[in-house]
């Protein structure tokens, strides 16, 4: 079997995407090809990131199109492209039933936190380290898991832990989480997910 095409979508700074294109230029998602980039924002430093990999783009302008029109755009540039994974990378939207239902065990997402804490409706960006330092947790992390209906509710694929220091704020363990636990586990995880889908186990 071919390839796994990958679909990347993003909404903003692109740093995962760019862990991502700079995996795959290593040889490290030998299973997936990223074949396109899509953002809800055109302004997105991602896409600028993704031409720079000479990675096709698509820009569908959320505010513009509303919801529903987005959505139905989004499922129609998916197909058309053949894609078989779509990557979550800094998406900031949340997909409806049917778009899940649609991509079923084909959708994953990374989230700035170890799953099931700081997690779910609301928590996105520096929220959820603002409430892990409030909290007190000792460490924090990064979880890569499969999208369905319920927000940061499907099954977990990968997690990476990462110390929170004492002189920690919301920035710095956004950015310590990043570096070590992110752009390492989102590549493995799109690896992972495209041989499992190759090898026909999900
Ligand atoms: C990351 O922290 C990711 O976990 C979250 O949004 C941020 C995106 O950053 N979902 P970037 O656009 O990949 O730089």
């Amino acid at each position: 079997m071919e390839k796994v095409k990958i679909a990347v979508l993003v909404s903003g700074g692109g740093t995962n995407l760019q862990a991502l294109m700079e995996a795959e230029a290593r040889g490290e998602i030998p299973d997936g090809e990223i074949s396109l980039v899509i953002s809800n924002n055109p302004n997105a430093f991602a896409l600028t990131r993704a031409k720079n990999f000479n990675k096709k783009t698509v820009a569908l302008n959320k505010k513009q199109l509303g919801k529903d029109l987005f959505e139905e755009q989004l499922i129609n540039t998916l197909k058309q492209n053949d894609i078989g994974l779509i990557v979550l990378a800094g998406f900031m939207c949340i997909l409806s039933f049917n778009f899940t239902k649609t991509f079923a065990n084909r959708i994953i997402n990374v989230h700035p936190a170890l799953i099931p804490s700081f997690c779910g409706e609301g928590y996105y960006g520096l929220r959820v380290h603002e409430k892990a330092l409030e909290y007190g947790v000792k460490v924090s992390g990064a979880t890569v898991h499969f999208v369905n209906e319920i927000p940061d509710g499907g099954k977990i694929i990968m997690q990476k832990a990462v110390k929170v220091l004492e002189k920690d704020t919301p920035e710095t363990l956004q950015k310590r989480i990043m570096k070590q636990a992110e752009w390492k586990i989102l590549p493995a995880s799109t690896q992972k997910v495209c041989a499992m889908i190759k090898k026909e186990l999900i």
